[in-house]
């Protein structure tokens, strides 16, 4: 299969920090000699302590353990605001675009960043917050998340960020899980013309967290919400009254950074740990290289700060660099879908970073809102989340670029901190849906999924893995460093598994298929199919159920879920809609069921064990292939799913 490719201009390239010769040269000295590249590539932070050593890393199964620069030290906020004052003290920092066109944006200096922080940071220490201890963010996409983040960094707490889209019950689970002391949350979400009431699901949530958990409350809308002294402390009073002054906290560098969960394929979300030097080193370094930041840029990642792209290039990667990052509260499509251009044109984007959901969403509005906008400012384009179709791709090429923007397609997780495969702008010819080459240092190989074999050569497809590890690796799993071997480092012994298929193909390129695992991936949001499973069974009607994804259009995948209910409950409308509004009460509404089927019985082997393959075999409606299905305990099922089959 071949494929168009489309090379940068002769200017942009030019111009660009890597040409496709600098790209030749810089991924061959950082494979030949990681050290000595990422030695180098560590003077890009101020240290306190300069490190002398680099990399330290052992991926033996039972003995996995990451460290990097590990005897350096340094503080994460002085490296995103403090070294920055003396040159560009005046310039903004953070522009911030409210949720409503009406309400007026927000330049924040770095100077402003700086006083900012340093008031929470002080209101923190003030509630006992110190060194090493954990506080849960629950935020809007307002200026105080990202003041929070740095917060946390310069007095050395390790914050954890909870999608505000998140229920009552999976806050509760990630304070308790985090053992957080604070919650920091304001009283009302805006998102699309619409309030969240944040607060008051916070407070929900901490019925169920111990009594000694506080709570920071910012004032985003200013309306009346539930207050209980005991608890709450108001965050917009005490700041008012705290010292602009705080000294950042002497880290080491693998002291952890943040934690921040996320779906797998068993059990219950995660906590991901990225420590504080390799993380801030690669964040930065991709930030520049994959978006060809250069001084000046004004650079939009329109990501939440809930996920690890808010965290890695809307705060730690644009902020190390000395950027200006925009922080944008609302969506895509309010109050209508020109939204995203109007902000591209207000605040002259050079970089503009978003998923192919939005992408497609916005591709099925029509050109005409992207066109009545001035997107001349835009330089580069970028995507991250999932794999981006062709047809969308080709949209946002020659509609929002104009055919002059190069993609880079950045293929990543949040386990990696940063980008693994990405096409630098100024280096590579782009294909439409491929993440293109490894970034420098990271070595990807294909292996033979069953035996592990390594697959050489172009023209080949089978599961990702990584090689060696990379300064912005994940460290560990919160609380539970062997759940960490066993999900990244049992399957295939001596790499990094990546849970992701992946081909290459003829010219050497990558792409990547999807997830090989029970992850599905809806509208670029990660979820487990085992949590919708167990919030369903979780319903007192419900006797078992089973989870797929299956194609969607706009959100890539849908969430297809079998019921079998209880004996002699009814499969009524309107208890399917009463177990979709379930879902989204226990888990969010980014996990409301799009399907549900009910199944008087799930495929099962003789064992037990649920043929998930069959289910997803009926969810794509492809029923046709279904393999073998001789070793199930009852064949009739089958034909009773797809019968009944609710994706025709
Ligand atoms: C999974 C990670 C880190 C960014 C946000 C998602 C899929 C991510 C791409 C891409 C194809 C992609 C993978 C990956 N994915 N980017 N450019 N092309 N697939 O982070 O929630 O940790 O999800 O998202 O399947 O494993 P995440």
């Amino acid at each position: 299969m071949t494929s168009p490719t489309y090379a940068p201009s002769a200017e942009l390239a030019s111009k660009a920090h890597v040409d496709a010769a600098k790209y030749e040269e810089m991924y061959a000295a950082s494979i030949k000699d990681p050290d000595g590249f990422w030695r180098e590539q560590g003077a890009r932070i101020d240290w306190i302590k300069p490190f002398t050593q680099v990399k330290n890393v052992s991926y033996d199964f039972g003995n996995v353990n990451i460290n990097w620069y590990a005897d350096g030290t340094l503080n994460v906020s002085a490296n995103c605001i403090d070294r920055h004052l003396a040159t560009r003290g005046d310039q903004t920092a953070i522009i911030w675009e409210p949720d409503s066109p009406d309400e007026a944006a927000q330049h924040i200096t770095y100077q402003e960043l700086h006083d900012n922080t340093c008031r929470m940071a002080n209101v923190l220490k003030d509630m006992g917050v110190g060194k090493g201890d954990r506080v849960v963010l629950y935020i809007p996409m307002i200026p105080e998340a990202a003041y929070a983040m740095l917060a946390c960094t310069r007095i050395g707490a390790i914050h954890s960020i909870v999608f505000a889209g998140f229920s009552p019950d999976a806050l509760a689970a990630r304070v308790n899980g985090s053992e957080a002391k604070v919650v920091i949350t304001a009283d009302e979400a805006p998102r699309g013309g619409r309030n969240t009431p944040l607060k008051t699901n916070a407070d929900k949530a901490l019925e169920a967290c111990s009594d000694s958990v506080k709570s920071l409350v910012v004032r985003r809308t200013g309306s009346d919400v539930p207050w209980n002294d005991a608890r709450d402390y108001d965050y917009n009073a005490l700041a008012a009254q705290a010292a602009t002054t705080c000294a950042p906290e002497e880290m080491g560098a693998e002291d952890p950074l943040f934690i921040l969960y996320t779906s797998g394929s068993t059990g219950q979300p995660k906590g991901v740990v990225h420590t504080t030097g390799g993380y801030i080193v690669y964040a930065s370094l991709t930030h520049q290289m994959t978006f060809d930041y250069h001084e000046g840029d004004i650079f939009w990642c329109t990501a939440d700060v809930g996920w690890v792209t808010g965290h890695s290039y809307i705060v730690y990667g644009p902020l190390a660099n000395g950027a200006t990052t925009v922080m944008f509260e609302g969506t895509p499509t309010y109050p209508d879908a020109s939204r995203f251009w109007q902000v591209c044109e207000k605040h002259k984007v050079n970089q503009f970073y978003t998923a192919p959901t939005a992408i497609r969403a916005l591709m099925g509005q029509g050109d005409e809102f992207v066109k009545k906008a001035d997107l001349s400012s835009l330089r580069i384009l970028g995507t991250v989340g999932e794999p981006i179709n062709p047809e969308a791709w080709n949209w946002y090429n020659d509609v929002v670029g104009g055919g002059n923007c190069p993609i880079v397609d950045t293929w990543w997780q949040t386990e990696t901190g940063g980008h693994l495969m990405t096409p630098l702008p100024g280096a590579h010819a782009t294909k439409p849906g491929s993440a293109m080459k490894p970034f420098f240092g990271i070595e990807p190989v294909v292996l033979e999924p069953a035996s592990g074999e390594i697959i050489e050569g172009n023209g080949v497809e089978g599961v990702l893995c990584i090689r060696d590890s990379w300064p912005g690796q994940m460290r560990t799993v919160w609380g539970d460093h062997e759940r960490f071997e066993k999900t990244y480092f049992s399957d295939y012994k001596g790499y990094y598994f990546t849970g992701d298929g992946c081909r290459r193909d003829e010219d050497g390129d990558y792409w990547i298929t999807g997830r090989v695992d029970d992850v599905i991936n809806v509208s670029g949001h990660r979820m487990g199919t085992a949590e919708v499973e167990s919030a369903l069974v979780a319903h007192e009607k419900v006797a078992e159920a089973a989870v797929v994804g299956y194609p969607h259009d706009i959100k890539g995948q849908g969430i297809y879920c079998y019921v079998t209910l209880m004996s002699g409950e009814e499969p009524t409308e309107e208890l399917r809609k009463e177990l979709r509004t379930w879902v989204r009460t226990e888990i969010g509404p980014i996990a409301s069921p799009d399907l549900i089927q009910w199944a008087p019985g799930l495929p099962k082997t003789r064992s037990g064990k649920i043929m998930r393959r069959i289910l997803r075999k009926i969810a794509e409606n492809d029923y046709g292939s279904l393999g073998d299905t001789s070793t199930l305990a009852e064949p009739a099922v089958v034909d009773d799913l797809i019968e009944n089959r609710m994706n025709r």
